[in-house]
């Protein structure tokens, strides 16, 4: 039997954005190389212990934050997650606040998303294998649920938790235009990121739950009296969420090891339209 401190598996993945570059109460800290059929994840998988519960742990962007939101190798990073065994992903995520009752330093709990993303291979699939998964629910409910209850365990000082929003996801790396920023409010969107597709919509194909704790930094730039965004106003506060994010994660960390949520990721390939592969020349 191999101990759970020298696993090179484990159960629960964090995958840290803009500002959460590692998960400092993390311990027996040990570093994977992961080479997938899609190249090189944005970095080593960094395993550890939190809660007394194996955690991987990988940052989006790699070390020093060289990859912009595009060229973030998604499928790498989610094959190599599931290589470990990874049943669970939590997406720590900075974004900006597309509606008023959410301010810069809340957490969002986002249920739905938009994927305005223009140049993602979104897909596993392809090359003769074709499988159409539901995406009508891209988050889990359950891991989403658990995020909730965690943020309201961890008692943090400054700001609120909304559960339940629309992330949309944009190309980037540049912000968007006040045009597309009234647009997407117009969407019925509430958050903006540059992230979170297409990497939910190959958890799904991956069957692994997923879901996003999203750190508000800013009000883009639909609104008539804050700042627009920049980035050195959103890296203001990219800071104290990571912090506050941390402790959300040490929470949901213990939640999903004692809950072992149901993920509708489970049978997400035993309900997608499959072709069968009779039908292939
Ligand atoms: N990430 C953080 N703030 C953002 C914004 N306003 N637009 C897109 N991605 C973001």
């Amino acid at each position: 039997t191999i101990e759970p401190s020298t696993a090179l598996s484990a159960d629960i993945a964090v995958i840290g954005g803009s500002g959460l570059y590692q998960i400092q109460a993390l311990t027996n800290k040990r570093s994977v190389t992961i080479q997938t059929p899609y190249g090189s994840p944005s970095d080593d998988i960094v395993l550890g212990e939190l809660e007394g519960v194996t955690v991987a742990f990988l940052t989006r962007h790699g070390q020093g934050h060289k990859l912009t939101p595009s060229e973030v190798p998604y499928r790498a990073n989610i094959y190599a997650l599931k290589t470990l065994g990874v049943r669970y992903i939590v997406s720590v995520s900075a974004v900006g606040s597309l509606q008023e009752p959410l301010k810069p330093l809340d957490m969002v709990v986002p249920d739905q998303m938009i994927d305005m993303t223009k140049q993602r291979v979104s897909t596993f699939f392809g090359e003769g294998a074709v499988a159409h998964i539901s995406m009508a629910d891209p988050l889990c409910p359950a891991l989403a649920n658990i995020l909730t209850r965690a943020y309201d365990k961890a008692e943090i000082d400054e700001g609120t938790c909304h559960p339940q929003a629309t992330y949309i996801c944009i190309e980037g790396p540049q912000f968007s235009t006040r045009a597309e920023s009234k647009w997407y409010r117009q969407m019925q969107a509430d958050v903006i990121g540059m992230t979170n597709m297409p990497e939910a919509k190959l958890a799904r194909e991956a069957s692994i739950a997923y879901a996003t704790l999203a750190l508000v930094t800013d009000f883009d730039c639909w609104h008539p009296t804050e700042e627009a965004v920049s980035a050195d106003y959103a890296i203001k506060n990219l800071m104290k969420n990571a912090e506050n994010a941390q402790k959300v994660i040490k929470e949901a960390v213990a939640l999903i090891a004692a809950e072992s949520p149901d993920s509708i990721a489970h049978n997400a390939l035993a309900q997608a339209l499959v072709t069968p592969i009779e039908a292939m020349d």
